[in-house]
């Protein structure tokens, strides 16, 4: 908090806290390996892992930032306070916005998944890649090999020969790439609303398997069901 203050007051730009692996309690290294200071209690503190004890991975840095965001607060800073550590969900990350920080970062998760965010924002989150915070990426950078999350490294596709492989020739080094299903869904708007005769027609042949709403100014105007039989006329077209 001290620290904290004394860089708000020095004018820093934002403040991100979270807990970093030390030295000092680190593991004695195997002989001719260098110590690694992610091996000892504050390692375990800075990346724990789901085999954690009672209280868990998830937010753990939390209370500490918003401990230092309060400290700011009421020393009269308005510095903005970032924090980490196992954030991996909308609904968490905005729990975490609402009072405790003013803005969350992701390490793990977004190695899992990069397109996370974009995934949350266009409302497609049950398509995120959830980090199983097993540290197996951590276990790499500590052996100073190349770091790449399990969930896709393995992921070799032999139709993609350009993909990128890590120096052990056995690991992909970027994901999968991703590309949001609705680009192809606005296209398939656009076409709607060209008109109403033309879109039922597109809907009865395209859509069978959904529901449709379509919106004119705001307004529900018309609702088909998931059968495509039937349209349910909400309000007259304007
Ligand atoms: C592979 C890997 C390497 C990391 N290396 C560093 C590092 O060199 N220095 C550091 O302060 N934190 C390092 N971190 C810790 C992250 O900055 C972050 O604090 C931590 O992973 C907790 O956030 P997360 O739960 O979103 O991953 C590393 C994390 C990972 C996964
Ligand atoms: S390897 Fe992937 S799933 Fe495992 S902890 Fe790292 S980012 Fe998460």
């Amino acid at each position: 908090m001290w620290f904290g203050i004394k860089f708000a007051k020095g004018g820093v730009d934002y403040l991100s806290v979270s807990k970093g692996g030390r030295f000092e309690d680190a593991k004695q290294p195997k002989i001719g390996e260098a110590v690694y200071p992610y091996t000892g209690e504050s390692g375990y503190e800075c990346m724990p892992t789901v085999l954690s004890d009672a209280r868990g991975p998830f937010g753990r840095n939390v209370p500490l930032a918003a401990a230092i965001r309060r400290a700011l607060r009421d020393a009269g800073h308005a510095t903005p306070v970032v924090t980490s550590g196992s954030i991996t969900t909308f609904e968490q990350a905005e729990g975490i916005l609402e009072r405790e920080a003013d803005c969350v970062a992701a390490a793990r998760q977004s190695l899992a998944d990069p397109d996370w965010f974009r995934k949350i924002r266009l409302g497609l989150g049950h398509l995120v890649r959830r980090c199983e915070f097993t540290n197996y990426c951590e276990g790499l950078d500590q052996r100073h090999k190349q770091v790449t999350c399990k969930l896709w490294d393995r992921k070799l596709d032999p139709t993609e020969p350009t993909v990128r492989l890590a120096s052990d020739g056995k690991r992909r080094l970027l994901p999968p790439s991703w590309t949001p299903p609705s680009a192809d869904w606005r296209h398939r708007a656009r076409r709607l609303l060209v008109g109403s005769a033309c879109a039922l027609r597109i809907v009865s042949d395209q859509w069978r398997d959904c529901s449709v709403t379509l919106f004119v100014e705001g307004r529900v105007s018309m609702a088909l069901d998931r059968s495509a039989h039937h349209v349910h006329r909400l309000s007259r077209d304007r």
